[in-house]
């Protein structure tokens, strides 16, 4: 199906993996979008699982790009981290990036971020940006120490099919990476950093424009790659 702006866009009741479903489409060579109500295999960053119980948004768009420099990777994350922010302000929250991909309310998880890129010698030739957004699924009783939605903090119960159309046209957005650093949080705080087995006490400063995070360690300014550590705020 074809939504208004002519994005292929498939929808599914139930799926394992919305990002794993785009990536097998990737040979067709177009951008597309799945949606998902419920996904019975929702993967996470760094091979964690995903709980995707209905009420969410789950939702992955396979888009490809004619000349994007591979060094300029980030701004991908940074776009999307972007358009989760500006939707759950418009429904009056709050939100902060806590680096690299996830966004919280108040403390709590509500969104998290996978891409997963394909590359082509120094470029990027396509993307797949997957967003799993708590909108008034249920959180298990493990789950909801660390996490939130947008109803438990807005009692309201916002339309999932809405939130996800949003979402989706936010994504092809220039990305502005001052709007992405704006809604950066915890920096100038106290954090964990766990690099290999590693704990690593910091203090967050900023993140540049490649993506990594600068962070005063051990009497240093040390900069961190997100493929190599943890972020624990
Ligand atoms: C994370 O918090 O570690 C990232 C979670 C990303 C979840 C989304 S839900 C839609 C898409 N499909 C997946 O299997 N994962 C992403």
């Amino acid at each position: 199906m074809k939504g208004k702006n002519g994005l292929k866009t498939v929808y599914f009741k139930e799926i394992d993996s919305t990002n794993d479903y785009v990536k097998i489409r990737r040979g067709e060579g177009k951008d597309l979008l799945a949606v998902a109500k419920k996904q019975t295999g929702g993967r996470g960053t760094k091979g964690r699982s995903f709980q995707s119980e209905k009420g969410g948004v789950y939702l992955s768009l396979l888009r490809f790009y004619e000349d994007f420099p591979a060094r300029e990777a980030f701004k991908i994350m940074a776009g999307a981290a972007t358009a989760v922010c500006e939707v759950l302000e418009d429904c009056g929250l709050s939100p902060v990036i806590k680096w690299p991909n996830d966004i919280h309310v108040n403390g709590k998880k509500i969104c998290g971020i996978l891409i997963e890129n394909a590359f082509g010698l120094d470029k990027v030739t396509s993307s797949v940006v997957g967003i799993g957004l708590n909108v008034y699924n249920e959180l298990d009783e493990e789950l909801a120490f660390i996490a939130t939605t947008i109803k438990r903090e807005t009692g309201k119960r916002f339309s999932v099919h809405k939130l996800a159309k949003k979402l989706a046209r936010l994504l092809y957005r220039e990305t502005d990476l001052c709007a992405y650093q704006k809604r950066l949080g915890y920096m100038g705080g106290a954090a964990t950093l766990l690099l290999g087995d590693e704990r690593i006490p910091a203090t967050l400063v900023s993140v540049d424009e490649e993506g990594n995070l600068l962070a005063l360690a051990g009497g240093e300014l040390r900069r961190f790659a997100a493929a190599e550590v943890s972020l624990r705020v």
